[in-house]
């Protein structure tokens, strides 16, 4: 029987792992705790080790996990900005990830974040709990009349593409290996374009070198007022800083983040009653106009199936001396 030590790991990782391993025979142990330098030792005696989207898989990790013997690593996400690749191939560590689990349900967190903050419910939503019925502030626009820009067509992309086609905007698109699928929903044009045209903007690239903060006070300074921008990829894909005073000077109109640059010591946990040592994070809680959520994108009943079954799979593989296709080199 394999041992595989699952970490960053929930309650519901717990339940869909034990159901996606009643046919298999591994002994899942699960910790809380992200894998990162100084939790790596928990590895020990396993054949096998999982990760998630903040663990901090660098070469001092990996350098460790090799001591320990491992040999795999088997992600329980699709994005893999996370995992020093170049250092796990030297050191000939398979890592293999889940690439493509329900696009839906990132995409359609994205256009639920998108509504809320355009007919701001959740503000609608504690006015009414009141008992207030007054509807000043509450404005929004028809999303038929307006333009969304989707920057990365990829399966997420074009799955938000799909959805949004639904409410009869102009549909704009942005991706340097633009698709057949994605010219069928939307139109590709540059950046600098979909940027001036665009009244709401979403991001559905991965963070690379050429991403990180690729929504800057250049870019920006390039959108319409009052744009709308929401963030469901990698929080590393917008600057923060940028964002507030974009925001502080009128020319963003709305923020929505389901993940966040520094998300790495926050999300995932329960921070009630704790003050949040993060100045820019906590201002931007504050804002009446910006919509977070907890990189709670994936999180469906579908996709969190997937997730499971994919990852015991590409553990069967591996053992097997297969390929799935799911191995990043
Ligand atoms: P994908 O690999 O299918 O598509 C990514 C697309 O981005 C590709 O078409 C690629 O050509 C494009 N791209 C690459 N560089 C670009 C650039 N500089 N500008 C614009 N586009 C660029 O990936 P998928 O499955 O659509 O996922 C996209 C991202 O969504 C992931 O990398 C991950 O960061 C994020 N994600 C977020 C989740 C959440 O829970 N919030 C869950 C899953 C993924």
């Amino acid at each position: 029987m394999k041992r595989i030590a699952i970490f960053s790991s929930k309650p519901d990782d717990k339940q869909f792992l034990a159901l996606a391993n009643q046919d298999k025979n591994y002994e899942l142990v699960h910790f809380e705790n992200r894998l990162k330098p100084e939790t790596v030792k928990l590895a020990e005696g396993f054949d096998g080790v999982s990760c998630f989207v903040n663990d901090i898989v660098d070469e001092t990790a990996l350098t460790e996990l090799h001591r320990l013997g491992i040999g795999i690593i088997a992600l329980r996400c699709a994005g893999f900005n996370n995992v020093d690749l170049e250092t796990a191939q030297r050191l000939g560590i398979q890592v293999s990830r889940v690439p493509s689990y329900s696009p839906e349900s990132v995409a359609e967190h994205a256009v639920a974040m998108i509504l809320a903050l355009n007919r701001k419910i959740t503000r609608a939503h504690l006015r009414v709990k009141e008992h207030n019925f007054n509807l000043d502030g509450l404005m929004g626009f028809n999303l038929q009349s307006c333009t969304i820009g989707v920057i990365g067509t990829g399966k997420i992309g074009l799955a938000t593409l799909r959805a949004l086609s639904g409410f009869g905007s102009r549909l704009l698109c942005y991706d340097p290996f633009p698709s057949e699928a994605g010219a069928a929903l939307g139109e590709y044009v540059d950046l600098p374009t979909l940027y001036r045209l665009s009244d709401v903007i979403t991001l559905h690239c991965p963070l690379t070198e050429e991403t990180y903060h690729l929504i800057n006070r250049e870019a920006i300074a390039q959108m319409k007022p009052g744009v709308m921008l929401v963030n469901t990829s990698r929080g590393a894909l917008l600057n923060a800083q940028d964002a507030l005073d974009g925001m502080k000077q009128g020319k963003i109109g709305y923020l929505g983040l389901d993940v966040y640059e520094m998300e790495g010591e926050i999300f995932f946990r329960d921070l009630s009653g704790r003050v949040l040592h993060d100045d820019v994070f906590a201002l931007l809680l504050s804002y009446p106009n910006v919509l977070v959520t907890g990189h709670q994108g994936y999180f469906t009943r579908e996709a969190l199936t997937e997730i499971a079954q994919t990852t015991l799979a590409n553990f069967d593989a591996y053992y097997a001396g297969h390929k799935t296709g799911n191995e990043l080199f």
